[in-house]
């Protein structure tokens, strides 16, 4: 018999606040819009339930949940009403989770510890742990992948610290048989995909690549963070987009480059591509995404739970490949987007092992 699918989060930002809401949605509206699977196995979105969440920010933690989402500096929309949850926001390990730069009146710090992130876990039997920490934060998400593993939870790195990608977490999830998914996730329709998707095509015609571009600006405190670190999200990016044209050379720069407070939760990517056709006949490409960033990334979240919970019914440990493929930037083996839904397709129907 299938049980509910229980999920704690680490950070409870703005891509938490549309994960929550998400849920919810998906609980009210009989034909949720924006899903790539309706099921995952015997999974659909209403048997995931949020059982708790971590932060470090004193505005947010002994918060419910409920109203820690809508809690500044987030601000991604209300599109739904969650009332209360009954999950209060604890305190986790603070490291290297909040900017320097942003420290104290932008986020006033609070800090508990990694017994505390594995004593909540196991009291509140959490399947997964989802990590939604700031970019720049990877010994803040070592110290949550660590908890996890120590309460038997599998690990959804959501963000561009390198985890599912070490060879070192691999092998102990691995061992610990508990499932690893990353890293930094891939949105339904963000400028990754789109830009992968382009080059990918370029590829497969035989047009020569000579160079290309993404400038990304945005008023989230995601945002804002990237002004101060924005080095893994760069490699994430860049490696993705480069990887859908091996073999051949070409410049690429994509970069975060602007906070822009009126944007609010929106993002507007701008990309450019110059390559050359037959003949040496030059093509260029300009195309602009505006998109809400954090809702981009829910729904792509309610995906990812469903397939690591089948995985963990399967008593697959280790980094899940065809998952990460398809759903994160820097996944332990890169496809193209069409590739790499098949290899998901292939493991939910049991035809690929992971
Ligand atoms: N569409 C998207 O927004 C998208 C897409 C892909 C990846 N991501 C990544 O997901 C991550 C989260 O994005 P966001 O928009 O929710 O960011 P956010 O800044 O709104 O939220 C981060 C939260 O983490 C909290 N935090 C910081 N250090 C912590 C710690 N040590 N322990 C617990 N909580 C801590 C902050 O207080 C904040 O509440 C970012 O790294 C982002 O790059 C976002």
């Amino acid at each position: 018999m299938k049980s509910s699918i229980r999920v704690a989060i680490a950070g409870v930002g703005n891509t938490a606040s549309a994960f929550v809401q998400g849920l919810k949605y998906c609980e009210i509206e009989e034909n949720p819009i924006g899903l790539a699977f309706k099921r995952i196995g015997p999974y659909e979105p209403r048997d995931i339930k949020v059982v708790a969440a971590f932060d470090v920010d004193s505005r947010k933690v002994g918060k419910d949940l409920g109203e820690a989402i809508f809690t500044p500096p987030n601000n991604a929309p209300k599109v739904v009403d969650v009332g209360k949850l009954g999950v209060i926001v604890r305190a986790g390990p603070l490291l290297d989770g909040v900017a320097e730069e942003l420290r104290g009146s932008f986020i006033p710090v609070v800090e508990g510890s990694i017994e505390d992130v594995v004593r909540e876990l196991e009291s509140t039997n959490a399947h997964i742990l989802i990590n939604y920490l700031p970019t720049g934060a990877q010994r803040a998400s070592e110290a949550y992948a660590e908890a996890a593993l120590r309460s038997g939870a599998a690990f959804i790195n959501a963000m561009p610290a390198v985890i599912a990608t070490s060879k070192v977490w691999q092998s102990r999830f691995e061992e610990a048989k508990l499932p690893l998914a990353g890293d930094d996730v891939q949105n339904q329709l963000g400028a990754t995909v789109l830009h992968k998707t382009i080059i990918r095509l370029l590829a497969l015609r035989g047009v020569k690549i000579e160079g290309t571009y993404q400038l990304n600006v945005g008023g989230t405190p995601d945002f804002l963070n990237l002004m101060y670190r924005k080095g893994q999200k760069e490699r994430t990016k860049t490696e993705a987009v480069k990887r859908m044209a091996e073999g051949m050379e070409f410049d690429a720069y994509i970069s975060p480059v602007a906070y822009i407070n009126f944007l609010g939760s929106r993002k507007i990517a701008h990309m450019f591509i110059e390559a050359r056709g037959f003949a040496n006949m030059p093509i260029r490409i300009r195309v602009d995404l505006e998109v809400y960033d954090p809702f981009n990334n829910a729904g792509v979240m309610i995906d990812i739970v469903r397939a690591v919970k089948l995985a963990m019914d399967r008593g697959i440990g280790g980094p899940l490949i065809s998952l990460s493929a398809w759903a994160f930037k820097n996944p332990p083996v890169h496809a193209p987007p069409d590739v790499a839904y098949q290899w998901l397709v292939d493991f939910i129907e049991g035809r690929r092992e992971r």
